[in-house]
């Protein structure tokens, strides 16, 4: 049990973790072996773009929108959150002066690892669930609809509400610390 956790879990979460620091290093090393530093000045920009598309997924589960299948959605807002914290990590590399932006790049890798965290547990409640399926299937549903039902409960499952009591916070922490970051730019901007 205990190996299969490690495996399942740990193992894969430090591999996505470890990919999106090794990743940032290696951009930046490039950025700096042709010189073109100042792309990682605009960096930041296209990094939350991708993260508010990532959004969607929040949308479609709070039936703001309809279209897209959640489980896509997910995967999407994981890639994008992925993406895009490398983007912004990479523009952190280059040009922090001030305590603000370092508030807002801490609170997004909170966000990040916490994020990382919960998809292996909504991995763990969905093997929970399997058993589930079953049920469902008994009833003559469609395995669109069961598909979809698991979605679901998966992500309302004990340790998902738990989780989320991180992941939403920290997000809202990150949005306060990131707009104020974009403003202070704005505010001090030079002209020139
Ligand atoms: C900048 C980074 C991130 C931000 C701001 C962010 C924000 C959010 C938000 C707002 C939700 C919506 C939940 C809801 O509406 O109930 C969410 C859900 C989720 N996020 Fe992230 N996230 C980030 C990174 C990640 C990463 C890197 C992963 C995994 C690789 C991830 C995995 C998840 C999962 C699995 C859910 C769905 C769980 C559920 O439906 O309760 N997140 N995230």
């Amino acid at each position: 049990m205990e190996r299969s956790l490690i495996r399942k879990e740990v193992i894969p979460f430090l591999k996505m973790f470890g990919a999106l620091i090794l990743a940032t290093a290696i951009t930046d090393a490039l950025l700096h072996m042709f010189d073109m530093v100042w792309v990682g000045r605009w960096l930041g920009i296209p990094g939350v773009i991708l993260i508010l598309l990532s959004f969607f997924y929040s949308m479609r589960k709070r039936k703001k929108i309809s279209f897209g299948k959640p489980k896509t959605l997910l995967i999407l807002h994981e890639s994008l959150t992925w993406i895009g914290a490398l983007m912004i990590l990479v523009h952190a590399g280059i040009h922090i002066y001030t305590i603000l932006p370092w508030l807002a790049l801490i609170a997004m890798m909170i966000n990040v690892i916490s994020g990382m965290t919960g998809k292996y547990l909504l991995d763990r409640s969905h093997r929970f669930l399997a058993d589930k399926k079953e049920f469902y299937a008994q009833q003559s549903l469609s395995e669109e609809a069961i598909e979809k039902k698991l979605f679901w409960d998966a992500t309302t499952f004990d340790v998902m509400k738990k989780w989320r009591a991180v992941h939403l916070p920290i997000t809202l922490a990150f949005t306060v610390l990131g707009i104020a970051h974009i403003l202070s730019i704005f505010l001090f901007w030079e002209w020139k």
